[in-house]
This record gives structure tokens, sequence and C-alpha cells, in this order.
């Protein structure tokens, strides 16, 4: 733990923000959850209880643990009067709300607050643009399960202050974390190497060359832990459309990051994957 770091900001109580705010507060962080839904916020802890007391049927965590992991944990729903040494955003993968949200967080927080993004593909200096101290903005972009996935890229916009990302890398070594520095691009390395992995199985969708299901079974019989279907009703089906069309829309829009009309028709049809109980595939019991 960074003894100068004490206190977490986690925005946004969905897929990602949940397994970052049990990720800091295991590693002795005090965490406070907030979203725009202040119930999705209370539930969310719960959820988090649920998964820490699963890890502890399975040894992982012995009971004086999850109860101290779980007085790091609390769920707010407003956000005056906060002492925060970071803030991660982790909420819709939009600009307008983002930037909205991070006015918001720059007026009420602390100067001395770094306020991070853990967008996957919107340019941090974009987030940033118009804050009055855009060099405390930086990119901190986790992978799903963030519990699990050990890379955090670490962005640097365009503003950001040298010491934000020395602090930021030290930081995410604390989580147990590998950090990896990338300047400011569409999509950054992960995202915009991935595309393809799923642009490129949408397509063979959209030509009949064969279903989702074969996809995903022959990429897994070649060692992918999971076929491209599977993993966007992981990551969400909105999430990852919304991302295609960032890195579409930040290249120009350049052919080989085109969206997908059949994803296109998943997230207008609610269909967004695991969270909703049905994607690509049926997840109700
Ligand atoms: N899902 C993934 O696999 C994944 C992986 C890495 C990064 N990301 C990024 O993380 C971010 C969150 O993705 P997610 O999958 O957790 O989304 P999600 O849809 O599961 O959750 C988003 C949450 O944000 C809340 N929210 C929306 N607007 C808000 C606001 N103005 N203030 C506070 N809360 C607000 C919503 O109520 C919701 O609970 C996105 O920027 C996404 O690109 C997602």
């Amino acid at each position: 733990m960074d003894k100068t770091i004490q206190h977490i900001l986690v925005c946004g109580a969905g897929t990602m923000g949940l397994g970052i705010a049990q990720t800091c507060a295991q590693s002795g962080y005090n965490v406070y959850l907030y979203d725009a839904n202040a119930d999705i916020a209370k539930q969310g802890i719960l959820q988090i209880e649920k998964q820490l007391l699963k890890l502890k049927e399975k040894g992982k965590f012995s009971e004086e643990e999850v109860l101290s992991i779980m007085q790091n944990l609390q769920s707010i729903n407003k956000l005056e009067n906060l002492e925060v040494d970071i803030v991660i955003e982790a909420i819709i993968e939009d600009v307008a709300i983002k930037r909205n949200l991070f006015a918001t967080l720059e007026d009420l927080l602390p100067e001395d607050s770094i306020l991070t993004s853990n967008t996957s593909s919107i340019p941090i200096t974009q987030i940033a643009k118009q804050l009055k101290h855009p060099s405390r903005v930086a990119g901190l972009h986790f992978f799903n399960p963030a519990t699990l996935m050990k890379l955090v890229e670490v962005i640097e916009g365009a503003a950001t202050h040298k010491g934000v990302i020395e602090k930021l890398v030290a930081f995410t070594k604390t989580l147990d974390k590998v950090p990896v520095l990338a300047k400011d691009s569409p999509g950054f390395i992960v995202n915009r190497v991935a595309r393809h992995f799923y642009v490129e199985a949408l397509k063979l969708l959209e030509e009949g060359v064969a279903t989702h299901n074969q996809i995903d079974t022959i990429l897994k019989a070649n060692g992918f832990r999971l076929g491209p279907f599977e993993l966007m009703d992981l990551i969400g089906n909105d999430i990852n459309f919304a991302v295609t069309k960032s890195l579409f829309d930040g290249f120009h829009q350049e052919p080989r990051f085109r969206p997908s009309r059949i994803q296109q028709q998943k997230v207008l049809a609610g269909h967004l994957g695991k969270k909703t109980g049905k994607g690509f595939y049926d997840y109700n019991p």
C-alpha cells in the first residue's frame, strides 16, 4: 500500500467499477463507491461481499480478511466533502458524460487529488481538455475481470504531469498489477490490437461463414481462453460497440475499425450480454 494514498473514489458501480473497487479494498485502500444511481452502488457493495464470501469458501480469504476488506468499502450517493487521493472513473463510455463528471469532480475535490479514467478508447486529452487542471488527469485502464487481470495501462494525456504518471505506476504495483505505459491514442495499446479479434469475428458472422458458436469453438480449440462472442458478452455489447465506434472515429473512419451492424442490433435490442442475461448467448437459467 502506498502510504501517501489512502482514499480512492470509484465512480460507476458496473462491471469494471465493482472489480476495481474490490481490488483497491483488498490492497488496504479506503474505497468510496459512487454511481449516478445510488441503489446500484449500494447493491454493488453487496455483490462484492458475495464475491468475497465465495472466495472465503474456496480458502482464498479468512473470515477476518473478508471483514477487513468490507470495512474498506462504502457506497456514497454524493460527491461533496470527500477527502480523495485518487479517483478512478468507470462510468458509461460516452465522452460528453465523462467530461461532465470530471468537471464536477474538479469543482468538488481537493486540488491535489489525481483524476483517472478507466476508458477503453476515449482519448484522455479529450476528457481533460476543458478542465482547469488537466495536468492531474490520466488514464488508468484495468481489464475485465479487474480483480484477476494483471495488466493496467497507465495513459499519459497531452497535459498529464510526469509526477502523476509516476505516482500511478507506483500505485498500480501496490495493487499487485503490472502497469504498462501508453501515450494517448485511440484505444491505447490493447484495445487497438484486440479490436480485430471482435471486428473480424463479427464480419465472419455477417457474411454467414460460420455461426457465433462455431467461431468461438474453433478459436478456443486453438488456445484462446474465450471466443470473441463470449468475450463480447462478458465485456457488454454496449461497451464493446461504443469502443469500436470510438476507434473508428478516432482513426478518421478507417474501414478496418468499422462497427458491426449485428452488434449494433444487439445493443438496440438490449441484448448486452451477461449483465442483461442475453447477448450472443442466453444466460437465463
Ligand atoms: N466492460 C469491460 O470489459 C471494460 C474493460 C475495460 C474498461 N472498460 C471501461 O470501463 C468503463 C465502464 O464500463 P463497464 O463495463 O463497467 O460499464 P457498465 O455499463 O457495467 O457500468 C457503468 C456504470 O456507470 C454508471 N453511470 C453512468 N453514468 C454515470 C455518471 N454520470 N456518474 C456516475 N455513474 C454513472 C451506470 O449507472 C453504471 O452502473 C467504460 O469506460 C468502459 O469502456 C470496460
